[in-house]
């Protein structure tokens, strides 16, 4: 076992905390909002399995090394890395890992809080009964008006940035966490009554074929790459967020158990949530790759019709808004935990400074669907561009990085001894899967994008 100090920053209370903590950062608009929508557009079946496939193989064995190289340096991702080189003998240079790993955070969370931002906006809609009865076209209407509306959507924005920003203010610890508790439990149940619903509606046949029927003819290598991009977003990798909650991880622990059941229930929501929307979709005759606006012109149909709709619809709001905060504090943590270790900022500065920034850019994200739907670059909104960028290529490399500094670059004894898996045979699958596996998989799928394999 390592003998080193907590970090600076504290520590979990639990083994229970951090798998609270780490499931609140997976779960969020990954699985409910966007899951569905790139599913949509990317023709379904096929992406799922590509998706389910990466999960598996790639992504949540980088998750167990990214939380494990957060505990052995107990830092920023940036000293984390800095130190983990230095203990391995590496160039120094994998520091930057960490450094780009905090801008992604920054550029991912300009977004996520608009998108976050809709999704309080509807809290409210519901609540006051807008939905009641509504048709799919009035349905439709109200989304476009909100999102035809910057100033609309910028008070929103700053509302989800003000939120996040206060929580991180105080730290990891204490409010949110509480919190999470029973919310996440409650999401699950609604999104099962969803399920039911959907069920009862007569796409349900539909819909699951086109989740769960692989046509690969109509995936193209791009959607192979937004695929695998997205188990990394979805398991919040590739950034140093999960690694940042790593290194608030105490030694006792046992890494694997804990990720394996993140991934899991993450997983689930995902999976959930497509089955609760796409019946409704081909129920009532919408295109599934409406895009961004899937969940907010689906669901809200069924909650205009059931019984007590605008409760269950306000609640069912208001929980995607608890799993998109839980997650928006994990984005942003690394960015601020850096900024207190390396310029003695204190933790409440270091939140403006980096809220400011991130609120600023994400006014690209705002204006993308109104004023400036128009300016694309290489064919993407401002919203599309960035989180192409951010979730497609940013993140694979750096899961990419992750993987092969863990396999490749720190010694085998340190990694086996962090991990401490019981069963030998865990642990060696593990370690096939984080030197050959997942850096092959991931190139493999970069250089089929770029027409190379
Ligand atoms: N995983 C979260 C979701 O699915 C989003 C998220 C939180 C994230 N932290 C992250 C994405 C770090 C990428 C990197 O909604």
């Amino acid at each position: 076992m390592s003998r080193k100090k907590p970090s600076i920053h504290g520590q979990w209370s639990s083994r229970w905390a951090f798998i609270l903590a780490a499931g609140g950062s997976a779960v969020g608009l990954g699985n409910i909002w966007k899951f569905p929508y790139i599913t949509g557009v990317n023709g379904g079946g096929a992406f799922v399995l590509i998706y389910l496939v990466t999960v598996l193989l790639v992504a949540a064995p980088i998750m167990v090394a990214e939380v494990m190289l957060g505990r052995r340096g107990r830092q920023s991702p940036i000293n984390t890395m800095r130190d983990l080189a230095h203990e391995a003998k590496a160039s120094r240079h994998w520091y930057l890992l960490g450094a780009v790993g905090i801008g992604t955070g920054v550029l991912i969370l300009s977004y996520y809080s608009v998108i976050a931002g809709w999704a309080l906006a509807y809290v409210f809609k519901t609540g006051a009964g807008a939905l009641n009865g509504a048709s799919p076209g009035q349905v439709h209407a109200l989304f476009s008006g909100l999102t035809g509306n910057p100033y609309a959507l910028l008070f929103w924005h700053t509302l989800v940035m003000v939120m996040t920003m206060a929580v991180v203010a105080r730290g990891v610890r204490s409010g949110l966490e509480k919190a999470v508790r029973w919310m996440m439990p409650a999401l699950f149940v609604l999104l099962l009554v969803l399920v039911g619903y959907a069920m009862s509606s007569s796409g349900f046949y539909e819909g699951m074929r086109f989740l769960f029927k692989p046509d690969f003819s109509k995936i193209s290598p791009q959607g192979v790459l937004i695929a695998m991009g997205h188990a990394f977003f979805t398991l919040s990798l590739g950034m140093g967020a999960i690694m940042t909650y790593g290194s608030y991880l105490s030694e006792r622990t046992s890494i694997l158990p804990a990720v394996a059941a993140i991934a899991t229930v993450d997983t689930l929501v995902a999976l959930l949530a497509g089955i609760a929307i796409f019946p409704l979709v081909f129920s009532y005759g919408l295109t599934p790759g409406a895009g961004p606006g899937l969940i907010f012109e689906t669901l809200p149909i069924a909650f205009g019709q059931m019984p007590g709709g605008a409760f269950f619809g306000m609640l069912f709001f208001i929980l995607v808004v608890f799993a998109a905060w839980t997650s928006t504090i994990s984005i942003i943590e690394p960015a601020v935990a850096w900024l207190v270790e390396n310029h003695r900022y204190s933790r409440k500065r270091a939140c403006v400074v980096i809220g400011v920034v991130t609120w600023a850019i994400g006014i690209a994200t705002v204006l993308s669907f109104n004023a400036w739907q128009d300016y694309k670059l290489f064919g993407k909104t401002a919203f599309e561009a960035i989180d192409f960028l951010t979730a497609s290529i940013l993140l694979p490399l750096g899961g990419l990085s992750i993987a092969l500094f863990a396999g490749w670059v720190m010694s085998a004894r340190v990694v086996r001894e962090e991990l401490s898996i019981p069963q030998a045979w865990i642990y060696r699958a593990w370690y096939v899967l984080i030197r050959y596996v997942a850096p092959l998989g991931i190139a493999l799928v970069f250089l089929n994008l770029l027409g190379i394999v």
